[in-house]
């Protein structure tokens, strides 16, 4: 159980330091932690935010625990250095296109959605983004046009293999849970939406079981805040997931709340909150590292087949939260490390 540990900038290392503390506190002798350098704080010490020795570690390793990435201060560097491009390059170096982004209300939150509780009660879906793909890795850039304009551009593509092995991703999932798959596209405007669609279409042959149907990206987003309980699991596109995953989070309570997985063909997997470095409250003790407890849960399940210690870890934070446990993203004043507390004395 070789285990890169990514913690990278902002509050990612205040995060990842409780979700190392909640791993290390099973006792399972097999668990090796290796630490490396990612983002603005690599780039500031090695000249590059996902040097060469930090994807050495990651390819020696099974699985990854990624902190977050990004630093305002970086904002000027050209596109290769920024920190951002850490986590966008170990995505698509290791082949990590299958995103879990779950959202599910815990028990005694109902108050602290942005929907009504009524509402937020019904939360329990499955967001699936694909990774590796879309306007985030087509061509791109700033030209200028014969008539002296700059033009920004960044190409949508997905081919039908990429979309493929996603919609096998999303069917698989709905068939462990609800059996109901949203795929989410914009078909009625792009052409990498309506492709995209054929091919979910396509893959649903061989899943007669699950129920699968299509909705446009904006009645998606609309549709989240207004009866997200009709939601089992959502497979989309990398930016459509990773706008309506933050929306789900607010459903949910909190962006401070939401883990993610990212898996590959292979065997490495990379664990995640879905939040960022927050440099708004890094270094305040305001970060609330449930988001990267749950993802250390995420890979204990996903990579090493440890369902009864991710069980372990999630009914721990859910009992933290249950006794009014609440960070200051959920209008409570625990700080990181009392948070981390709170999780470890109810394992
Ligand atoms: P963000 O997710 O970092 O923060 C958004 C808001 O949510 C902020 O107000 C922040 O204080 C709050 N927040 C986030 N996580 C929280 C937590 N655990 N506890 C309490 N509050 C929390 O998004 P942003 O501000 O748009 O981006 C900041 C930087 O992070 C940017 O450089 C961005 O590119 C980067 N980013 C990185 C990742 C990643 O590493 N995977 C993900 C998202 C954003
Ligand atoms: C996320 C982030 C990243 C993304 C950024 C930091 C590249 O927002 O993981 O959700 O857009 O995928
Ligand atoms: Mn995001």
């Amino acid at each position: 159980m070789k285990v890169a540990v990514f913690a990278g900038d902002g509050i990612g290392p205040e995060v990842t330091r409780e979700a190392v503390r909640v791993l290390q506190a099973l006792g399972l002798n097999e668990l090796e932690l290796v630490e490396g350098d990612v983002g603005a704080m690599a780039w500031r010490k090695h000249g590059h935010p996902l040097p060469a020795a930090t994807l050495e570690i990651a390819h020696a390793c099974d699985a990854i625990l990624f902190g977050a990435v990004g630093d305002f201060g970086c904002d000027h560097l050209e596109r290769h250095l920024r920190p951002e491009q850490a986590i966008l390059g170990l995505r698509k170096e290791l082949g990590l296109f299958a995103n879990l982004r779950p959202a599910k209300l815990f028990e005694g939150l109902e108050d602290l959605s942005s929907l009504r509780p009524e509402i937020a009660r019904q939360i329990d879906l499955l967001i699936i983004r694909e990774l590796n793909g879309d306007v985030y890795f087509g061509e791109k850039g700033i030209r200028i046009l014969p008539d002296g304009r700059r033009q920004g551009y960044d190409l949508m593509s997905y081919a039908e293999d990429e979309v493929r092995r996603i919609a096998h991703v999303g069917f698989k999932a709905a068939m462990g849970r609800r059996k109901q798959l949203c795929s989410v596209d914009k078909a009625n405007v792009l052409e990498t939406s309506q492709l995209w669609r054929d091919v979910v279409i396509e893959v649903s042959g061989e899943y007669p079981e699950v129920e699968l149907s299509h909705m446009y990206v904006d009645n998606a987003a609309m549709q989240l805040v207004k009866a997200p309980g009709q939601f089992d699991v959502i497979v989309t596109g990398n930016l459509f997931g990773d706008i309506l995953s933050d929306q789900a989070s607010m459903c949910v309570g909190s962006i401070g709340l939401l883990a993610s997985a990212a898996l590959a063909e292979g065997t490495i997997g990379l664990y995640e909150p879905i939040h960022g470095s927050a440099p708004d409250i890094a270094g305040k003790d305001l970060a609330n590292p449930m988001a990267q407890i749950l993802s250390a849960a995420m890979l204990l399940r996903h990579s090493f087949g440890k369902e009864a210690e991710a069980v372990r870890i999630e009914a721990a934070v859910a009992s933290a939260l249950a006794d009014g446990i609440r960070g200051h993203d959920l209008g409570g004043s625990h700080g990181t490390a009392a948070i981390g507390d709170a999780v470890l004395a109810r394992l």
